[in-house]
């Protein structure tokens, strides 16, 4: 089943992720949304609890991390057993192409999952899993260590121009952000704000007509996906995810962004909401 989120920080909320197990639920997978990392004490403990696996949903918070309630700290992609990474272009690591990887303290899933990846193999036409073909070209390997030490820079620019933008973004009525708990130190792989579901679209047309460009992350939640109809999850299921899929603008936020850039967006969003 798919659970509900957090209103104040989009990520999952695990009260409701509870009410949502059943006898054949298996796993949960907090997703590291927009690259701040879940409450993972609470899903932990869940899990504990039902004893289920975890599997973290890094894909959109390479370098995140979090302290733990008993200040432990937490790194993306090293809290639960296991974690998956996207490598798609657009991420905070991005490969030439498609690409991602599995994160885990467990040598025989590592042992498990490089097979999978190669149709199973073990040893060169020793087929041990009925695999897949997801092995990661060279080229893209080899671009991905270039960007990989540029990684923790690219996120510290990130950092700083999310908290410009925050701080110039709080001026502004009517504009919601994404909270940050304390202790979180997010990879802003995106910059959301909510805004009036009535005026959405409108603030992102005044957006573009001023030469910036906005998307939406994402406007049907997945419980309303075709794909996942046989969940029976219709609307009203996830009544906060299925409100905050009609507010969420993402600004622009990527590295290279300069701060003028971003009192540009700023001063383009106070006028769309004037
Ligand atoms: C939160 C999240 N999970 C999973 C994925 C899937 O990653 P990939 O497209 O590399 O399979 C993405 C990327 O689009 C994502 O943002």
């Amino acid at each position: 089943m798919l659970a509900d989120v957090d209103d104040a920080t989009l990520l999952l909320d695990a009260a409701d992720a509870a009410r949502r197990i059943t006898p054949r639920t298996r796993c949960i997978i907090p997703v590291h949304l927009f690259g701040q990392i879940a409450d993972m004490a609470a899903v932990s403990a869940l899990a504990a609890a039902h004893r289920l696996h975890v599997l973290e949903d890094a894909a959109q918070a390479h370098g995140a991390t979090r302290s733990g309630p008993g200040g432990e700290h937490w790194r993306a992609g090293a809290i639960a057993p296991v974690a998956a990474f996207s490598f798609y272009p657009t991420k905070n690591l991005g490969a030439l192409g498609e690409g991602g990887a599995v994160t885990t303290r467990h040598g025989a899933l590592a042992d498990r999952v490089r097979r999978l990846r190669d149709h199973g193999q073990a040893g060169r036409h020793d087929h041990v899993d009925i695999g897949y073909n997801a092995r990661l070209d060279a080229v893209s390997c080899a671009c991905l260590s270039i960007s990989l030490a540029r990684l923790d820079a690219g996120n510290a620019a990130r950092r700083r121009l999310a908290a410009h933008y925050r701080t110039r973004l709080a001026e502004l009525p009517g504009v919601r952000l994404v909270a940050e708990p304390t202790g979180s130190a997010p990879v802003h792989h995106l910059l959301v704000i909510r805004v009036a579901a009535a005026r959405r679209d409108a603030i992102r047309d005044r957006l573009a007509a001023a030469g910036i460009a906005t998307a939406i992350h994402y406007p049907r939640p997945i419980h309303l996906q075709r794909a996942y109809a046989h969940l029976g999850q219709g609307p009203g299921s996830c009544p906060i995810a299925e409100r905050a899929a009609g507010e969420m603008i993402s600004l622009p936020m990527y590295p290279d962004l300069t701060v003028a850039q971003v009192d540009r967006v700023v001063a383009a969003l106070a006028a769309a909401l004037a």
